[in-house]
């Protein structure tokens, strides 16, 4: 009786019922729905259901649902809003087995509401401000009718060259790990079946950020130790939070690319890792197998593929046209095709799509008037993000806050770009929807001091590179050139500033120069910038540099023209209310970078966690054989972890519990940080870890846990952390996850280089 009404209950709720046979089991049963469904499917429509489209404008739409009620299309990318998607899920509802469709997005750092990029969500070190980000994307993408995202972005950066570095969490591998938890439970909330939940495709599996010389689509070579310490851990902790699905990387790994890599995707992932959900490979990928000279054509791409595991296929033909000849011949077993499609099929069913396909576009008559509304925007949570991702980096004779009865001369090419100011994959972003920092500063001051605006200079002087970043993939041009010759620009900067008090320039790179294909040579702020700069600091007025940029530039000449340094990464919607609260102290700056900032790129790779060597440089002993260029001092300009406060902070007295730890106990490392200040303020008390002497060369440190918090002036507090055998565990020779008896150096600071050192012994 029970068993009765459950299972009408269920087929009621299959609105229509995908598999509408008499047998079907019951969809609480997600297996057996799900092997009954397929063996219902012919072999067209399995192979419909490993195709992934992109929807464009040039799309004829007719077409598509077509195609979709034919069965030959498993989901989209790039359409949102329910009445974009609701034909197209009404043309699978007509579709002979009623197989729900599922629509995906790059919804990175926010959907309409943008908040900061990557690496500036990750210099809030907040995994409260994460979840944040994460959650309000979500409720707003599910309200685009959207089922799931292309994030969150775990490539461990750290290769500043690289323009993907501004989407990721920066070099590290813990805090990337973190971070990416976070975001997948956001995303997904308690379920990704949950109409305000879409599903997380963690990306790019694996090692993306590693690409040789920091080019894009590079290749990568790593030793495993390397891979399964540093790199891999990210994506596992993200699949480990529940993330549904892993987006393939474009790069080879050690000659084999990560489309065709069977190690990297079955060994690694399904078997070591237990991965049960769907994989989807990047954008044109299995084609691509044939470039990177591992297929011989179309045919043998395909098969690579699909043996490697590879589910879906973005925006790609191959499988389509390829598997019907690959399954007669024998060369791809049906074994094989309906392992993709059950986990295609099982993505869908914990989106909640087969309970109910309309379960995130709803009805007709709750669409929405105006998608592009600004009652659809979270700004309070996009400005409380966006203030904790700034990172002040110098404060000289504290120039910093302003007054707000001040004159402030606001320059720069940077001042007043509202596309600019989303960063890149911004969703759904609308640039008329963000607050420029001119827009945030005007906004501060009205009614009491003076802003005199001008723009001082574009962003670039170099025409190839503007017509390079106006060829890029987005809806407009990027760059819109102020014509006026630059001497003329930086004269009325000039004459700005001499009316003002002090100047704010807005300086440093657009959007586009930090984007998928927008590798660089150089890390430097453009030339024509710099002149403007320099004509700046000749005026003598106190200069506060406002740096725009989504990866660490070489700024150390900037860093001698400026009073004061504000690392503002791409804030998002709300980012010039968060310039301006951070730049007039209604918010004291608590950001920490997420990254090393190098002095060049001739440093690059620079990171702090590096490997222990035999011949480390000692400083001030130049020229003693140690590990050095003559040429430049060795350390970074900013160190991971750094940033400042318009309050100063203390550590004292690190103390550990013991000096031996025995496995399966746990040792605590307490210190003392007290605000020594005059302001509240918040500060990270960073945990790092060196194993002293290993059966390898191990890191000269690590982060391995940290706390934020806030103190109010003159406030001490005690910080404690736990450290356990898990800490010390790392993958050795032989990969094994091995904690190894002996010495360790526990290290405590509120950057990875100030740090005061306490040692145990793990017995
Ligand atoms: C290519 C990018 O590499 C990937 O990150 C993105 O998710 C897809 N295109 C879809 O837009």
């Amino acid at each position: 009786m029970m068993k009765l009404s459950l299972l009408g209950l269920a087929m009621g709720l299959v609105s229509q019922a995908a598999v509408a046979a008499t047998s079907a089991p019951p969809l609480e049963n997600k297996q057996a729905f799900i092997d009954h469904l397929i063996s219902q499917m012919t072999e067209a429509e399995k192979i419909g259901q490993l195709r992934l489209i992109s929807i464009s404008p040039e799309m004829p739409r007719e077409k598509i649902r077509e195609e979709i009620a034919a069965g030959r299309i498993g989901g989209t990318f790039n359409s949102r809003t329910a009445p974009e998607n609701r034909p197209m899920q009404d043309a699978a509802m007509r579709s002979r087995l009623k197989i729900p469709m599922f629509f995906a997005y790059d919804t990175v750092h926010g959907e309409r509401t943008i908040f900061p990029i990557g690496l500036g969500m990750a210099a809030t070190w907040d995994m409260n401000a994460v979840a944040k980000v994460g959650r309000t994307a979500a409720i707003e993408a599910a309200a685009d009718a959207l089922d799931m995202t292309f994030a969150p972005m775990v490539d461990i950066a750290r290769d500043p060259r690289w323009g993907r570095t501004s989407e990721g969490f920066g070099e590290d591998t813990y805090l990337t790990a973190k971070i990416g938890q976070a975001m997948v439970r956001a995303f997904q909330g308690s379920s990704p079946a949950n109409p305000d939940s879409i599903m997380a495709i963690v990306k790019h599996f694996a090692l993306y950020g590693a690409v040789e010389g920091g080019r894009d689509y590079n290749t990568v070579d790593m030793s495993l130790p390397k891979m399964y310490n540093d790199y891999l851990p990210p994506y596992r902790a993200a699949i480990d939070a529940g993330a549904g699905g892993v987006m393939v990387a474009l790069n080879s790994i050690n000659g084999v690319p990560a489309t065709s890599n069977t190690w990297l995707m079955n060994d690694v992932l399904r078997k070591e890792w237990g991965f049960k959900g769907v994989t989807i490979s990047d954008h044109g990928a299995i084609q691509e197998l044939i470039r990177h000279g591992v297929a011989r054509d179309g045919r043998e791409a395909a098969k690579l593929a699909i043996k490697a595991g590879i589910d879906m296929s973005m925006n790609d033909t191959l499988y389509g046209e390829e598997l019907p000849g690959l399954l007669k011949a024998g060369d791809v077993s049906q074994a094989e095709l309906d392992q993709a499609v059950r986990e295609v099929l099982g993505a869908k069913y914990d989106m909640g799509l087969f309970k109910n396909p309309y379960v995130r576009i709803g009805a007709a008559q709750n669409d929405l008037k105006d998608y592009y509304g600004e009652d659809r925007l979270h700004r309070d949570a996009a400005r409380d993000v966006a203030r904790r991702s700034l990172v002040l980096l110098e404060n000289r004779r504290q120039t910093l806050p302003l007054s707000k009865d001040a004159t402030i001369a606001l320059v720069g090419p940077l001042a007043d770009a509202p596309i600019d100011m989303m960063g890149s994959w911004a969703a759904d972003g609308r640039p008329n929807h963000s607050v420029t920092v001119r827009e945030g500063l005007r906004r501060a001051i009205e009614g009491k001091g003076k802003l005199v605006y001008a723009k001082g200079s574009n962003v670039t002087g170099d025409k190839a590179i503007v017509d390079y970043l106006n060829f890029l993939d987005f809806d407009a041009p990027q760059i819109v050139d102020d014509p006026r010759p630059p001497a003329v620009l930086i004269d009325e900067a000039v004459k700005a500033a001499q009316q003002a008090d002090v100047v704010v320039a807005v300086v440093g790179e657009s959007r586009g120069m930090s984007h998928e294909s927008s590798s660089r040579t150089t890390l430097q702020v453009p030339a024509n910038q710099r002149a403007l700069i320099e004509a700046l600091k000749a005026t003598g007025k106190p200069l506060v540099l406002v740096l725009m940029n989504g990866r660490p530039l070489s700024i150390g000449w900037e860093r001698e023209q400026a009073d004061a340094l504000l690392e503002t990464w791409f804030a998002g919607t709300e980012g010039g209310n968060a310039i301006a609260d951070v730049l007039f102290g209604d918010y004291n700056p608590s950001g920490k970078l997420p990254i090393t900032f190098p002095r060049s790129v001739g440093q690059i790779p620079m990171y702090y966690n590096h490997t222990r060597i035999g011949r480390p440089f000692t400083p001030g002993k130049p020229g003693n054989y140690t590990s050095q260029y003559f040429d430049e001092p060795n350390g970074p300009l900013y160190p991971f972890g750094y940033g400042l406060s318009y309050s100063t902070f203390e550590l004292s007295g690190l103390a550990l519990s013991g000096n031996k730890l025995k496995r399966g106990d746990t040792l605590q490392a307490s210190v003392v940080v007290r605000n020594t200040g005059k302001v509240a303020g918040e500060t990270v008390v960073q945990l790092y870890v060196q194993d002293a002497s290993a059966s390898m060369s191990r890191p000269v440190k690590e982060l391995k846990n940290f706390q934020k918090l806030m103190l109010k002036p003159g406030e001490a507090r005690t910080v404690t952390f736990n450290i356990s055998e898990e800490d010390l565990k790392f993958y050795n020779g032989q990969l094994q996850r091995v904690a190894e008896p002996g010495a360790f150096n526990v290290q405590v600071g509120l950057d990875s280089e100030a740090v005061q050192q306490q040692d145990f012994e793990l017995l």
